[in-house]
């Protein structure tokens, strides 16, 4: 009998962590041969290669270099690439991960040409359709024909959809699997005392998305509340390329520079981060999974956005979503500072097995 064939596609930074415990997990079977694609969506050193060599991930079989661009170009050039790909690989699946602009353009192509789609972490919704991720979540489930989902509230969101339940699979997270599998390994490294910072003695920040850092006024607002935090506690801001370009163009540079706790840093690689994340008296954030690993880690999480798709965080984990009021966003702070900050639980079948059921789903359909 010949192999099940997949590809594995991978495209931007938040998708490396998510592919890893599936490769793992596919290698243990004969039957199942896997084909890494890397659209290059991501391409700096720091926001791809630093991950697949921390997360073990092998080299992949195929990278499409896309690069940069707006939308259109970016999922254009993926699609144009990505279909000579699939012309010549002949597989019986493209697997995609989470929502970025690599997931749709991957995940279309596949379809039109006659090849099953299966979408990781599906059905994800943050009802704000001005969020390019949220276009690219609700279209890669209309076309898939597996949807694994990270928590039950997503059923609902499909079902509404017109999405068949009997397609939708709930079986955890596969971030977490990855958090869980390296968090023992992440804890042993130095970068503590290469940022000179105590445990539980600093603010984490991450912040990059479109809404966020490209107006002026949010961008502004946003920093300068950082600027106040750190008069507090070191925080510790690892910057995102484009998060870097949007604070020079709107003359941030000066501002921060009076503010020596305040850290602008680097992109991190997945471990140093992870030990940061872990260590950390809060984490502010805009990302999706961070507000994820936080809740699973127990440190408290305040996202600067006004909604969150993944509403388990905020219901049992530690998450709070203050949106753009910076005024909220200081009080929530000073709350946790005060040793008052959210306390929360593990969500259903964040376990580490994520993976393993995933792979064991596809092969018991399709591959036996
Ligand atoms: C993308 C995803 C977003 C995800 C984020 C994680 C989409 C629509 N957005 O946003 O969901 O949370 O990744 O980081 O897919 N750049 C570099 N080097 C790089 C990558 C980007 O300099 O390696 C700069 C470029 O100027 C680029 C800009 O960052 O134009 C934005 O990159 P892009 O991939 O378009 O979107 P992200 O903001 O990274």
């Amino acid at each position: 009998m010949s192999k099940l064939k997949i590809i594995n596609v991978v495209g931007a930074r938040p998708n490396f962590m998510k592919i890893a415990p599936i490769v793992d997990e596919m290698r243990k079977y004969a039957g199942l041969e896997q084909f890494l694609l890397h659209t290059g969506q991501h391409y700096d050193h720091k926001m791809s290669d630093l991950f697949f060599n921390h997360l073990g991930l092998p080299k992949p079989d195929c990278y499409l270099g896309v690069g940069s661009g707006g939308h259109g170009l970016q999922t254009g050039k993926v699609m144009i690439e990505f279909e000579e790909v699939v012309k010549k690989e002949k597989p019986d699946f493209v697997l995609v991960v989470g929502d970025v602009n690599s997931t749709i353009a991957c995940s279309l192509v596949a379809v039109k040409m006659g090849v099953k789609v299966v979408h990781v972490e599906a059905g994800l919704r943050s009802f704000d359709r001005t969020m390019p991720e949220e276009i690219n979540r609700i279209l890669t489930d209309q076309i898939s024909d597996y949807l694994f989902l990270t928590e039950k509230s997503a059923f609902k969101n499909l079902e509404k959809e017109g999405i068949d339940s009997a397609k939708a699979h709930f079986v955890g997270n596969v971030m977490i699997d990855s958090l869980l599998k390296h968090r023992e390994k992440a804890a042993t490294l130095p970068i503590l005392e290469e940022l000179e910072i105590e445990p539980r003695n600093f603010a984490l920040v991450t912040l990059h998305r479109p809404a966020n850092v490209d107006d002026p006024v949010v961008c502004t607002n946003l920093i300068k509340t950082l600027c106040t935090i750190s008069e507090k506690l070191p925080v510790i801001f690892p910057v995102h390329p484009r998060t870097r370009k949007q604070m020079s163009v709107f003359g941030l540079d000066e501002v921060v520079a009076k503010y020596p706790n305040l850290r602008l840093i680097e992109p991190m690689g997945y471990l140093d981060f992870l030990k940061c994340t872990d260590n950390a008296k809060f984490v502010l954030t805009d990302s999706g999974g961070i507000q994820e690993e936080t809740t699973v880690l127990g440190v408290p999480c305040i996202t600067a956005r006004d909604n969150t798709e993944r509403p388990i965080t905020a219901e049992i984990g530690t998450n709070v979503i203050v949106g753009r009021d910076t005024d909220r966003l200081l009080a929530e702070a000073n709350k946790i500072l005060a040793g008052e900050g959210k306390k929360g639980e593990v969500p259903e079948l964040w376990d580490g097995k994520a993976a393993e059921r995933i792979v064991k789903i596809l092969w018991e359909r399709e591959g036996e």
